[in-house]
C-alpha cells in the first residue's frame, strides 16, 4: 500500500513555504520602494548641504533598491506582457491623478499650502503620464 501521508506533509509544507516566501517577498518590495523614495529625499538634502558626494552615493543606494524592488515585482508576478502592463499603469495612473486632486482639497481645507501646491504639481505629472501611457497604448494597437 502506497503511503500518500509523507507526500501530502510534504505539498502541504511547501506550500506554506511557498506563502511564507511569498509574504516575505510582498513585504520586501514595500520596504524596498519605501527606501528609493526615502533615499532620493536624503540625496537631495546632501545635494543642498553641498555634500556632493554624499548626495551621489545616496543616490546610487536609491537606484540599488529600484533594482532589488524591481526584481522582487517580477519574482512577485506583477509584471506581464507590455499592452497588459500599459493597461494596469494607466488604470493606476487615472486613480492616482484622481487621488492627488482629491488629496490637493483636502491640503487647501487644512491651509497646508505646501502639500497644496504639491499635491496640484504631482496631479499634473500624474496626467502627464496618463497621457503618455495613453499614446503609447494607441501606437501599439496601430501596430496591430
Ligand atoms: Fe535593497
Ligand atoms: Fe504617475
Amino acid at each position: 500500500m502506497i503511503d500518500y501521508t509523507k507526500e501530502s506533509k510534504l505539498s502541504v509544507k511547501s506550500a506554506v513555504e511557498k506563502m511564507q516566501t511569498m509574504e516575505i517577498m510582498e513585504k520586501t518590495f514595500d520596504l524596498e520602494s519605501n527606501d528609493i523614495a526615502l533615499y532620493l529625499a536624503m540625496s537631495k538634502r546632501a545635494e543642498e548641504e553641498g555634500e556632493k558626494e554624499i548626495a551621489a552615493y545616496l543616490f546610487n543606494i536609491a537606484m540599488d533598491e529600484a533594482s532589488h524592488a524591481a526584481q522582487f515585482a517580477a519574482l512577485l508576478g506583477m509584471v506581464k506582457d507590455t499592452r497588459t502592463n500599459l493597461l494596469n499603469m494607466l488604470a493606476g495612473e487615472i486613480q492616482a491623478e484622481k487621488d492627488k486632486s482629491d488629496a490637493s482639497e483636502v491640503a487647501f481645507g487644512e491651509g497646508n499650502d505646501e502639500a497644496f501646491k504639491f499635491f496640484e504639481k504631482s496631479m499634473k505629472d500624474e496626467t502627464r503620464h496618463k497621457e503618455g501611457i495613453k499614446k503609447i497604448l494607441s501606437k501599439l494597437q496601430a501596430k496591430d
